[in-house]
């Protein structure tokens, strides 16, 4: 059904096809949809101590003001992260600023953290309890003096109604954000972190959200640091600013981050060389270019105990979710196993 409406909905800009997304999932246009493998033992899986049905989760920035993310675990997924979400409400860059690569099966976005700002954003939770397991991913404002302040002051609104926090550190479209993967200043930032959170006796788990532009040798240190400062879980990957060589559409050159497809494998194998750095100590949660059951395979394969996947539903539907776990199924009872987190790192070279 969703091919038969895609080459309407791809007529419209990116950002206003998103727009509408979100208000059909906010009205509930979207019907909900058969799921033959729903409650599968195959899939079910623990999130920092809560059972969650399955390990596929909706990646940051398609919910970003906490709008639809009842709507989004009735899709089928097992767990969702809303945001990026910033202490201030902000615009972010002039439009247009969200690109289909239909070619590619890719976006390419320079979106800058539009978001509607914490406060109103905490009272849009507040009053929308949620129905599955919800990760709160937070950012500093462009213009702030002060960006740790900025992460602190989300958490100090967050650590309440998230399960889990996402420092993000990655976006390629907030000037110079990507210089926390230094090891000094994650460091000095995930301190920070730790100190708000004894201040106000929170055991929130913190997740940090990497770039896949980092070099090999900064693999063992950015581990290290996240290992030192109790966080525990790490997101490989954000969008991607380079990777722009073998991409086809007339766009390639727009400036901002990319996901989907082209992105895959440069995910896959960072997901696996941080997988053999942490070796199991901190959870891993595998994002890019996931769109079916054998993409998701791959990255169990190479070390994620977790996916979660954006671009994939613009290409694929919202009933991206059930199509993955069905794949999956066949692979998985091919490997006779009873439950996928038996693969988790079971490729040694990706
Ligand atoms: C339009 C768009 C907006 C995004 N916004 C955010 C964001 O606000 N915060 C964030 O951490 N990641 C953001 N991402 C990155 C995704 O969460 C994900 O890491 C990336 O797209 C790779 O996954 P994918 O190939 O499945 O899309 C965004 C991605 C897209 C396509």
């Amino acid at each position: 059904m969703f091919s038969n409406i895609r080459s309407l909905i791809f007529k419209l800009d990116p950002e206003t096809a998103h727009n509408l997304a979100i208000k059909s999932l906010k009205f509930n246009f979207i019907p909900n949809m058969p799921d033959e493998n729903k409650d599968d033992p195959l899939f079910k899986t623990e999130l920092f101590g809560k059972k969650i049905e399955n390990p596929i989760g909706m990646a940051a920035g398609f919910d970003k003001n906490a709008e639809v993310y009842n709507s989004l675990f009735k899709l089928g997924f097992g767990f969702v992260e809303v945001g990026t979400i910033t202490p201030l409400k902000q615009y972010g860059n002039p439009k247009p600023r969200v690109f289909r690569l239909v070619e590619d099966e890719a976006l390419i976005n320079r979106l800058g953290f539009n978001n509607l700002g914490a406060e109103n954003v905490i009272n849009r939770i507040n009053s929308n309890r949620k129905i599955g397991i919800l990760g709160i991913n937070i950012g500093p404002n462009k213009d702030t003096e002060n960006r740790t302040e900025d992460y602190l002051k989300c958490l100090n609104i967050f650590y309440q109604v998230a399960d889990y926090i996402t420092i993000n550190i990655s976006s390629p479209n907030t000037e110079n954000l990507r210089k926390f993967h230094d090891q000094k200043q994650l460091d000095d930032l995930l301190k920070n972190i730790e100190k708000e959170k004894k201040n106000l006796d929170s055991k929130i788990p913190i997740v940090v959200k990497v770039s896949p532009d980092i070099k090999n040798s900064e693999i063992d240190e950015i581990s290290n640091v996240l290992l030192s400062n109790n966080v525990k879980g790490v997101i490989v990957s954000n969008t991607s600013d380079s990777t722009r060589e073998s991409l086809n559409n007339i766009q390639k050159h727009q400036k901002g981050g990319l996901s989907g497809k082209p992105i895959k494998s440069k995910s896959t194998i960072l997901i696996n060389k941080f997988f053999k750095s942490l070796q199991g100590k901190i959870k891993i949660i595998g994002v890019g270019g996931v769109d079916s059951g054998a993409s998701a395979y791959e990255k169990f394969l190479a070390g994620a105990n977790y996916i979660q996947l954006y671009t994939g539903m613009v290409y694929r539907g919202p009933n991206i979710v059930s199509m993955i776990k069905k794949e999956l199924r066949e692979l998985l009872l091919k490997d006779d196993v009873k439950n996928f987190s038996e693969i988790i790192g079971k490729k040694t070279n990706t």
